[in-house]
């Protein structure tokens, strides 16, 4: 057994233990697994980059496509003799199962690998230090499933700022029920936290030096949280606003968000906060009214259509981006025609496509009009193919622009960093590493496939966007 703490911190010392984190799937995880980070510090845990020596292997899982929830298991196939190498031994390991297959797939997880200690739902992250307590007591998985009435947040320490750009959870959960997905059984109800804490929270990242926020939510633009003043509820387009007068904070963006939730305030946020940065996720999923009805989206294609051109006709410059699914049951020829038309008639600068994979307990999974595996690979070659394409004259079409970018770390070649242009496209350039964390003014000389490469320029008069502090260099 790990040495169980005693005594008072200066008499006996916390011993250090190494951690390792597996993130899968989303940036809700990417968030969560820095939050299971932030409350196992205490403990003495420290971040290991190999999970060999690790006294605390996590898995933070996904449950989205059967191939992210399989690959769980083959991830503990290959932990399990690490383990059983270090049994008896005074530094045994632990294996917990964090996540959306810990929440799915509880009980059934720990009869097919009974060799985990502790398997907890994306809900009670925070309850981990007693987790790892009981588990270091039993012989038996500890399971905590639980959607708690008290929020994780209110139990989670405040997050630390760890380079210019940070993720802020403001909403979690799903009421949606789209006919493929797992998220409203596996994340629960939906969730706005309170505007109060999320100000706090961003204010707290921008003094640690973040200037770009990442708002999160599996249905952000949902977001209806108790006002700043307690009394009231603010939507997101009201959140960010107050967000954008935080003195520092240059870049907001949001995601992942749902056409049915874009309200005439969020759009005209987007036409009139400068700060709010001119790239959406706004996933459509189909472009086909027959299956977007079966899928349960609550929208039809011309829906899509008409937020697309309010949002433009107040922010032309707007990149969008969006998730497809193929191979939906049913979807037919004509189907799959109308989402790549779709496409063609909006125009993406980045997506994420899929074929559609039936999940357990959900409706769609239980259709008798199953696509083939044959379709689907070609529907999903030709839908990638016109997404790339339009990728690729997306970029090429910023060439010769001069674009804000966001020095977020040390680029492919020495002397080069990385960072983010306002469409959130990586732009290569040669700047020193002293500038990290910097917006500097940049002209895109070449687009090479998914990344950009450019040259620092000076300022120009005129802040480009409207508001964007850009930093001399
Ligand atoms: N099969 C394929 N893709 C899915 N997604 C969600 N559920 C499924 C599924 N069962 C995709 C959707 C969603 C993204 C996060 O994952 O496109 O927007
Ligand atoms: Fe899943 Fe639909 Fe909710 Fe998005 S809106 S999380 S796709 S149920």
């Amino acid at each position: 057994m790990p040495q169980e703490q005693s005594g008072t911190p200066s008499s006996s010392p916390i011993r250090r233990k190494k951690l390792f984190i597996k993130t899968y799937g989303c940036q809700m995880n990417v968030y969560d697994s820095a939050r299971m980070a932030d409350v196992l510090a205490p403990l003495g845990y420290e971040p290991a980059d190999q999970p060999d020596d690790a006294d605390l292997v996590v898995l933070n899982t996904c449950h989205i496509r059967e191939k992210a929830a399989e690959k769980v298991f083959s991830d503990l196939g290959r932990l399990r003799p690490m383990k059983s190498h270090r049994a008896g031994t005074s530094e045994p390991m632990l294996i917990a199962v964090a996540g959306c297959v810990a929440q799915a797939e509880g009980a059934a997880l720990v009869r097919r690998a009974p060799y985990v200690d502790i398997v907890v739902g994306p809900q009670t992250t925070h309850r981990l230090p007693e987790l790892i307590a009981k588990a270091h007591r039993s012989a038996k998985t500890v399971l905590d499933t639980d959607f708690p009435a008290d929020t994780k947040f209110d139990h989670l320490p405040a997050p630390r700022a760890d380079g210019p750009t940070a993720f802020l959870s403001i909403q979690e959960g799903c009421d949606k029920f789209c006919t493929f997905c797992v998220v409203p059984y596996t994340r629960g109800a939906e969730y706005s936290r309170p505007a109060k804490d999320i100000l706090t929270e961003a204010r707290g990242l921008v003094s640690g030096g973040v200037r770009e926020i990442t708002l999160l939510g599996q249905n952000v633009n949902a977001y209806h949280g108790d006002a700043k003043s307690g009394s009231g509820v603010w939507s997101l387009g009201r959140l960010a606003r107050e967000l954008a007068d935080i003195g520092g904070l240059d870049r907001i963006r949001y995601t992942t968000s749902h056409p049915r939730d874009m309200d005439d305030d969020l759009i005209d946020a987007h036409a009139t906060v400068p700060a709010l940065m001119p790239y959406l996720h706004l996933p459509v999923q189909s472009g086909s009214d027959r299956i977007l009805g079966a899928m349960n989206r609550g929208h039809t294609r011309e829906a899509y259509y008409q937020i697309i051109d309010r949002l433009r006709s107040g922010r032309p410059d707007l990149a969008l981006s969006s998730d497809f699914i193929v191979g939906f049951p049913g979807e037919s020829d004509q189907d799959f025609a109308d989402t790549m038309k779709l496409i063609e008639d909006i125009k993406f600068s980045q997506s994420f496509s899929f074929k559609y994979s039936p999940r357990p307990g959900t409706p769609a999974a239980e259709s008798s009009d199953q696509i083939t595996e044959d379709i689907k690979s070609a529907r999903l070659a030709a839908l990638q193919s016109l997404l790339s394409q339009q990728q690729k004259a997306f970029n090429l079409a910023t060439v010769g622009q001069k674009l804000p970018v966001l020095l977020t770390g040390p680029g492919r070649h020495a002397g080069q960093m990385v960072g983010r242009s306002p469409y959130l496209q990586p732009v290569h350039l040669d700047a020193p590493t002293k500038h990290h964390g910097m917006i500097v003014m940049t002209e895109i000389t070449a687009a090479i496939s998914n990344s950009l490469s450019a040259v620092a320029v000076n300022a120009p008069p005129g802040p480009n966007p409207p508001s964007e502090k850009v930093n001399s260099h």
